[in-house]
């Protein structure tokens, strides 16, 4: 049997102070227009149960890490440990612990029971690389979201699409997303997959979608045509900023 420490994976995380001085350098550099060609879309990210089959014309058909939040392993209607989309690729899952994280207590009694399926995945396909988000850079960029606002925001944790947008500044020297500002495309579909409406999975109702948009849409170097026409926002990653300053 695992304990609670071999079974966590915790990935490298940055600290609020540094983001801060981060968003500075960004809205510095916007004015310089430097603009770094890398390799782009070496590594793609999607998020949840979201396919890319059937949609490849949309969204392309590569995928490197998914991003998952507990509902994802624990409900068994998305079928995680036989389903083809959580197979061949880094897989990295995340459950709202409470904000003062006690990791045994949440390890005894998560949001959802991702520890199960997540033992029982990593047993069955040792050489996956598959992580848990430590519950502190959750609560690091609620954080982070809540100090870059005057209005008090609902206190639970960003979604998915904020904290994988983070996560790939992280590891990329640019990051490009698709949507999640939306383009004039803006539907009340909540999910290009599935035909479910709802105006809250734009803007909000239990993450702080809104705010967490707001800072993105500060943060981007991208065009306001890039993200009209495309819903497309352009992110320096923390390796082309320096925090020293
Ligand atoms: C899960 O598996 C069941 C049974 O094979 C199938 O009917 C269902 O469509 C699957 N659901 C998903 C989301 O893959």
């Amino acid at each position: 049997m695992f304990t609670c420490e071999r079974v966590l994976v915790f990935i490298l995380f940055i600290t609020s102070a540094c983001w801060t001085e981060q968003v500075r350098e960004i809205e510095c550099s916007r004015a310089t227009q430097t603009v770094c060609h890398c390799n782009s879309h070496d590594a793609v990210v999607r998020f949840n149960a979201a396919p890319s089959k059937g949609y490849e014309k949309d969204v392309g058909s590569k995928t490197t890490i998914r991003i998952m939040n507990s509902q994802i392993l624990a409900n068994p209607k998305h079928n995680f440990s036989t389903s083809s989309l959580y197979k061949d690729i880094t897989l990295v899952a995340w459950d709202p612990a409470p904000y003062n994280i006690d990791l045994h207590k949440w390890y005894q009694q998560p949001d959802y029971d991702l520890f199960t399926p997540y033992i029982t995945h990593r047993k069955n396909f040792p050489e996956q690389p598959f992580y848990i988000l430590h519950p502190s850079f959750i609560w690091k960029l609620w954080d982070i979201v809540q100090s870059n606002t005057k209005d008090n925001i609902q206190p639970n944790p960003p979604s998915s699409g904020f904290i994988g947008i983070v996560m790939m500044m992280n590891f990329c020297e640019e990051v490009h997303v698709y949507e999640y500002i939306p383009s004039m495309r803006q539907s009340k579909l909540c999910h290009y997959h599935e035909k479910y409406n709802d105006a809250a999975c734009t803007f909000g109702a239990y993450h702080p979608l809104l705010y967490e948009k707001l800072l993105i849409k500060r943060m981007s170097t991208a065009s306001e045509e890039d993200i009209k026409k495309k819903g497309k926002v352009t992110l320096p990653g923390f390796s082309k900023i320096n925090c020293l300053l």
